[in-house]
């Protein structure tokens, strides 16, 4: 039997995730974080000293990648284990995004993590978020939701994640960084981010998380 699969894909900063953690939640469905991937990927090419030119190479890391997720009863972060190390905490900073995104690029790459992401897509259900996930990785999903905002106000939102973090961060470079990434995923040949054609567009620059999430609670229950 097939999955029920609820897309959510936006820009960085947007607010994606915690959206798509709470209505998991709510559903009872499974969580993938496609950009969590990315980044373990890119991680992963890293510490093996690969040329990102190195196609083959690139592919065969892909094929292979070591990586488990641990979600925790008592708290809402999710742990990422790659080559059985925790990596958590790295795998989130502004850094391996930037990495991420220029990887992420590159044809082989995304067709070598395209299975692996559909694998979870089971019972009794799916809620993905990352760039792709409407337009190419479930193409067929009967619920789709593209997030949007303006990029001041995601670099703000970003900047006030870093400082719930205890780190600090410059909005103006935020901004920067913010334009950057959008620019280089949305215009790249493979799977650039762009919303799927059924995809709920919601443009949440002036909501609230709960407006957010109450517009897509009523999708998927419709
Ligand atoms: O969502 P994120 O910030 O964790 O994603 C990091 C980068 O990974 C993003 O800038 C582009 C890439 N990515 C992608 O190309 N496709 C996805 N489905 C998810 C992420």
């Amino acid at each position: 039997m097939n999955s029920p699969v609820l897309t959510i894909d936006g820009p960085s900063g947007v607010g994606k995730g915690t959206v798509a953690r709470v209505i998991a939640q709510q559903q009872g469905w499974h969580l993938l974080d496609s950009g969590a991937i990315y980044r373990a990927f890119a991680l992963a090419v890293e510490s093996r000293g690969i040329s990102i030119t190195d196609e083959k190479s690139l592919e065969e890391i892909a094929t292979n990648l070591d990586l488990a997720f641990k979600t925790h009863a008592d708290s809402e972060l999710v742990s990422v284990f790659l080559d059985g190390k925790d990596v958590s905490k790295v795998l989130r900073t502004e850094e391996t995004g930037e990495k991420a995104s220029k990887i992420a690029s590159i044809g082989v790459v995304r067709a070598a993590l395209l299975k692996r992401q559909q694998d979870f897509a089971t019972l009794p259900g799916l809620v993905a978020d990352g760039r792709d996930m409407g337009t190419v990785v479930f193409a067929n999903a009967p619920f789709k939701v593209y997030l949007t905002a303006s990029a001041d106000e995601r670099a703000n939102r970003r900047l006030k994640q870093l400082q719930a973090q205890g780190s600090k961060g410059i909005i103006s470079q935020i901004l920067v960084d913010v334009k950057a990434r959008d620019e280089r995923d949305s215009s790249r040949k493979h799977s650039p981010l762009k919303p799927a054609k059924d995809a709920l567009i919601i443009d949440t620059t002036t909501l609230s998380l709960d407006e957010v999430i109450a517009q897509v609670s009523e999708l998927v229950k419709a």
